[in-house]
């Protein structure tokens, strides 16, 4: 493992980035749908419908789950995650020109990122920490002077999953115009960053 302050390199497996990409582009292009539809969301839910954000629904293959799909099965085994359901995973396709406006995720203690496409680099992720502030109150993220409370910018390993703490403000800027992002996400929702922090060091984290 190769730790940052919010964010750990998961150096001790190298994933198939390249099959995964192979397998986007034969089968799972097909199946993008906007993120909310795929979450099966309904009109009351109000960040259902914010377009930018895509991602594979496996029904429209004919699968149930993303892990339906042996290479994706293979990737989802090697996670010793409390808890983890096969809708953990998703593959998430942003449009071209989003942005992530800095935000907390409460709900996701932590995820894994493994991004499939930029081959040449994803547009990197930027923490945020504003002194003296309580997460749990704060409400302005949005408004943030990003430039006065940026922290580090971290680029994207393409070789190794990446483990990022959602309980720290984070964003990522504007993608350029030519730029179309495809990450494999996995979230940890029972697990605390620091646990796995913790598992990793012990060697109890991926699985052989
Ligand atoms: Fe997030």
């Amino acid at each position: 493992m190769i730790q940052g302050k919010y964010h750990t390199v998961i150096d001790e497996y190298a994933y198939p980035r390249q099959a995964l990409e192979d397998l986007y582009y034969s089968e799972l292009e097909k199946c993008v749908v906007q993120y909310g539809q795929k979450m099966r969301w309904g009109p009351e839910k109000r960040q259902a419908w914010t377009p930018g954000i895509n991602a594979v629904d496996p029904t429209v293959a004919g699968k149930e789950y993303l892990t339906d799909w042996p290479l994706l099965k293979e990737i989802w085994d090697k996670f010793d995650i409390l808890d983890f359901h096969p809708n953990d995973m998703d593959m998430l396709v942003y449009d071209q020109e989003y942005e992530f406006p800095p935000h907390v995720d409460f709900k996701q203690n932590a995820v894994i990122m493994l991004p499939i496409l930029p081959v040449d680099g994803a547009m990197p992720i930027t923490y945020y920490h504003i002194p003296g502030i309580e997460l749990e109150k704060y409400t302005k993220f949005r408004d943030l002077d990003k430039d006065k409370y940026r922290e580090y910018v971290y680029e994207y390993s393409m070789e190794y999953p990446t483990l990022s703490n959602g309980w720290v403000i984070h964003g990522v800027d504007k993608l350029p115009p030519e730029q179309t992002r495809v990450f494999l996400r996995i979230k940890i929702l029972k697990e605390k960053y620091t646990d796995v922090v913790t598992k990793l060091e012990k060697g109890a984290f991926i699985n052989d």
